[in-house]
């Protein structure tokens, strides 16, 4: 486990640059998948998400190239070939994207197999909705030891679908997966978060008809064969809130070059009734503390155009410095404030319910969930030994050790590489007293 020390107090102040969404670049590298062409993804941030994909893609004969430095990938899915199951376990490691491997690879070659997921844990994250819907699409699961193994013996026909949820990835499963099938598909509660508008941009870009209506219904026209695409990803709307976060909380003031006003509209909001000043550019949106105190707020998570449940975890650290008492009630994940326990030890007041509070009733309303947190500020936050417990989690652990008095240790620091380019590099480029051991 790598370790950085960090020296707090020091409020952070400068430049940093986000590139593409990491939410939305694995995939559209996914998608490749479904062209005869070959595809070019621009904007493309140096995280370990790109490279889980980009090896999971070798595994199955998609040639890869990545220039890293000028951020692009370039995929040529031409010699499309089954991997071995215990290859994809290996390199699939914690992340989740071999569920959306199926859609595509049971069009190219009649299987897929997913192994044991990981993720982030943040709640239960199960799969139902995907495997539904491949089964609605007339795939056939079936459970192995190792992991699901799916097939299409009669090919894929579009389908009628209505989500329980608006999930994003089961969004996504649909979307590659009808694309190709035979006949339309209609997804009723579709998720219409901008990562997704950008992948159907990906998509008709390769020569699929999507159109998507204003009440969450998405139309798909199953077309026989798709080409390669040129894109450039929208940029990183977590990462760049997750600035805006760390800039608040140390008392401090960020130009997040890349970050875009119509993809943050909820956040800005929020950020603002916080007490936190921005200032939109054409380039980018500098986020800073206002000088005098924070307020207190009443958020309730959602998907979009809600509040990302993403943006939560950063966004409670510069809470802790709010004067009062703030509501958060997560509605997306049943288990996202385990963070707050090493938040709690570095001073922060901090209390979780198992109640819908601050908003209407949600789906973990009277279950074992502790889905809401009440946070009463300001409190000082002094140092602590922590370790990361998931992506932005972590991210979170950070911030609030940059606004901490004294030195903290943050172990586990290798996790936030999975989605957040060269954070070492930006730390130091905005000041903040880091060691990396
Ligand atoms: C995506 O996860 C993101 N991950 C998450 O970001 C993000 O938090 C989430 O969308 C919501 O915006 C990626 O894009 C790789 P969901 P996803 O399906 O697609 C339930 C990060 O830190 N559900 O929209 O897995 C699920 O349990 C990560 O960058 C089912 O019940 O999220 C959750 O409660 C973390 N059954 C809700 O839906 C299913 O089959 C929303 O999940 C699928 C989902």
């Amino acid at each position: 486990m790598s370790l950085m020390k960090v020296h707090g107090g020091t409020p952070l102040h400068g430049e940093i640059t986000v590139r593409g969404a990491k939410n939305f670049v694995s995939k559209a590298m996914v998608a490749a998948l479904l062209g005869e062409g070959t595809s070019e993804l621009r904007n493309v941030p140096d995280i370990r998400d790109v490279n889980i994909v980009g090896n999971l893609l070798k595994l199955h004969g998609v040639v890869v190239e990545w220039d890293v430095e000028d951020g692009i990938v370039r995929l040529d899915p031409g010699n499309v070939e089954t991997a071995h199951k215990a290859d994809i376990d290996t390199h699939a490691g914690t992340s989740r994207i071999p569920i959306l491997l199926c859609g595509p690879l049971l069009h190219r070659l009649g299987e897929a197999f997913i192994p044991d997921l990981g993720g982030c844990h943040i709640g239960d994250r199960p799969i139902d909705y995907h495997l539904e819907i491949l089964r609605q699409f007339g795939a056939q699961v079936d459970k192995l030891d190792s992991g699901i193994l799916i097939t299409a013996p009669r090919g894929l026909h579009g389908t009628k679908i209505e989500l329980p949820y608006p999930s994003v990835g089961a969004t996504e499963q649909l979307l590659l997966t009808s694309v190709r099938a035979y006949g339309l598909t209609e997804l009723r509660n579709a998720a219409i978060e901008p990562e997704i508008m950008d992948l159907i941009a990906v998509l008709q870009r390769m020569g699929a008809i999507i159109s998507v209506d204003t009440d969450r219904v998405i139309r798909i026209e199953g077309v026989p064969r798709l080409g390669g695409f040129t894109h450039t990803a929208l940029p990183d709307r977590i990462e760049a809130a997750s600035w805006a976060a760390a800039a608040l909380a140390t008392r401090g003031d960020v130009f997040v070059r890349g970050a875009r006003q119509p993809d943050m509209m909820t956040f800005l909001n929020t950020f603002r009734k916080v007490g936190g000043e921005f200032d939109i550019r054409d380039e980018g949106i500098r986020f800073h503390h206002p000088g005098t105190g924070l307020k207190s707020i009443v958020l309730e998570t959602d998907v979009h155009p809600g509040f990302m449940t993403d943006w939560q975890q950063p966004l409670v650290v510069a809470l802790t410095q709010a004067s009062g008492l703030s509501i958060v009630h997560e509605t997306v994940y049943e288990n996202r404030f385990g963070f707050t326990q090493a938040l709690r030890r570095m001073g922060a007041t901090i209390q979780v319910y198992r109640e819908c509070l601050g908003g209407g009733p949600c789906r973990f309303g009277q279950r074992n969930f502790h889905h809401s947190a009440v946070i009463s500020g300001p409190a000082p936050l002094r140092a602590a030994d922590i370790e990361v417990p998931d992506l932005r989690g972590g991210f979170s652990h950070l911030i609030a050790a940059l606004a901490a008095d004294g030195v903290s240790q943050v172990r586990g620091i290798e996790l936030i590489d999975r989605g957040y380019e060269d954070f070492r590099g930006k730390l130091d480029a905005l000041g903040a007293k880091v060691e990396s051991g």
